[in-house]
C-alpha cells in the first residue's frame, strides 16, 4: 500500500498527490511515469512522475479529474492509501547535453515538463519555460519552473502572462534563434503544433504522448502509435518522440474513440455528464 502523504488542489480539477513509494522515488529518472490501480479491480491509470524526494521516500503525482477512476484518486485525502504502484515505467528523456532547452507545457503537461526542465538544469543547460493554461487558475508549477530558469506565463483569456497560446510564445522565442531543443507536453492539438512551429528550422522537438495505456508493458497494444511510419508502443518505447515523425491525427481519432467509453463510466459513476470530457 502507497499512504498519501499530501493532496493538494493545483487548479480547478487538477489535484497533486504525494505519495510514499521509496523504491520509484530513488530510481526514477525524468519521462518515466507508473501504472497507479486505487484498489482491487479498479482501473489502472497511468501517470507521469512530477517530482521525487528520495530523502522522504515520496513521489509527486498531479492528476486531471476528468473521469471516474482519475475523480477516485483526486479524492484520496492524506493517510489513505492507493494499493498498487507499478513502475518507473518508459524511456527516460533524452536530455540535451549543452545549451538551450525550451520546455513547453500546456495545462496539466506542465507537471511532466518539470522533471525534463529539472533534469535539464541539473546537467547545466540553460532551460527557458512557456506554459500555458485557460486562464490564471489553470496555471500550474509556475513557481517550480521559475527556479530553474526563465519562464514565460500565457493564457488563453489573458487573465495573467501573455494573451494566448503557448505556441505564440515559442513562435517568438524560436525567432530569435539559440534555441537547441524543445521539449513538449500537453493537449495533442498543442503539441502538434509544436513540431510544426519548429519543423522548418529542424530544431528537434521532444513530445510526450498520452495513448490510452493498460498493462504498461507493451503486451496489449492500447497504445499503439505511429512515428517515422512505424508502430511503436508508447508505454515501452516511450511515452516521448520525435515530435518530427508522430502521426498525430492517428493518436487524435484512437483517443476519441475512447472518450465516449470514459463517459458513459463517468456516468454510470456520478450520473448524466454537466461536463464535457477533455481530455
Ligand atoms: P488545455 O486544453 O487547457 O490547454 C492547455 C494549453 O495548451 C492552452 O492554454 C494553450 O496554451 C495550449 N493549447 C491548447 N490547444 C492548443 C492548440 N490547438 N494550439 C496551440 N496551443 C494549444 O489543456 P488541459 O485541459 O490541461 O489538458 C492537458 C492535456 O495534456 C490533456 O489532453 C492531457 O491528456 C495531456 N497530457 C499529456 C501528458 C503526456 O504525458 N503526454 C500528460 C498529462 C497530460
Ligand atoms: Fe499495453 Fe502499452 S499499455 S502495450
Amino acid at each position: 500500500m502507497h499512504t498519501i502523504l499530501a493532496n493538494t488542489q493545483l487548479a480547478p480539477n487538477v489535484v497533486r498527490l504525494d505519495v510514499v513509494a521509496p523504491r520509484i522515488a530513488e530510481i526514477r529518472r525524468a519521462g518515466q511515469f507508473v501504472i497507479v490501480r486505487k484498489g482491487r479491480g479498479a482501473e489502472r491509470i497511468p501517470l507521469t512522475i512530477a517530482d521525487a524526494d528520495p530523502a522522504r521516500g515520496g513521489i509527486t503525482l498531479v492528476i486531471q479529474a476528468v473521469g471516474k477512476s482519475t475523480r477516485e484518486l483526486a479524492a484520496l485525502r492524506p493517510g489513505e492509501a492507493i494499493q498498487d504502484i507499478a513502475g518507473p515505467l518508459g524511456q527516460p528523456t533524452e536530455l540535451l547535453e549543452r545549451g538551450h532547452a525550451v520546455c513547453v507545457g500546456g495545462g496539466v503537461g506542465t507537471a511532466v515538463v518539470h522533471p525534463i526542465a529539472q533534469s535539464l538544469r541539473a546537467r547545466g543547460v540553460r532551460v527557458t519555460s512557456i506554459i500555458g493554461g485557460r486562464a490564471k487558475e489553470w496555471v500550474i508549477f509556475e513557481a517550480e519552473l521559475r527556479a530553474l530558469g526563465a519562464v514565460i506565463v500565457c493564457t488563453d483569456d489573458g487573465s495573467y502572462g501573455r494573451p494566448g497560446f503557448v505556441t505564440q510564445a515559442l513562435a517568438d522565442v524560436l525567432a530569435d534563434g539559440a534555441v537547441d531543443a524543445v521539449y513538449a507536453v500537453g493537449p495533442v492539438p498543442m503539441m502538434r503544433a509544436v513540431a510544426e512551429l519548429t519543423r522548418p528550422s529542424g530544431v528537434p522537438t521532444i513530445v510526450s504522448l498520452n495513448p490510452v495505456m493498460v498493462d504498461g508493458t507493451g503486451m496489449c497494444g492500447g497504445c499503439r502509435v505511429t512515428v517515422g511510419g512505424e508502430t511503436k508502443f508508447a508505454c515501452v518505447d516511450g511515452p516521448e518522440f520525435d515530435g518530427h515523425q508522430v502521426d498525430f491525427a492517428e493518436l487524435a481519432d484512437r483517443l476519441g474513440t475512447y472518450r465516449l467509453f470514459e463517459r458513459e463510466a463517468l456516468e454510470r459513476h456520478e450520473g448524466p455528464c454537466k461536463i464535457g470530457l477533455e481530455q
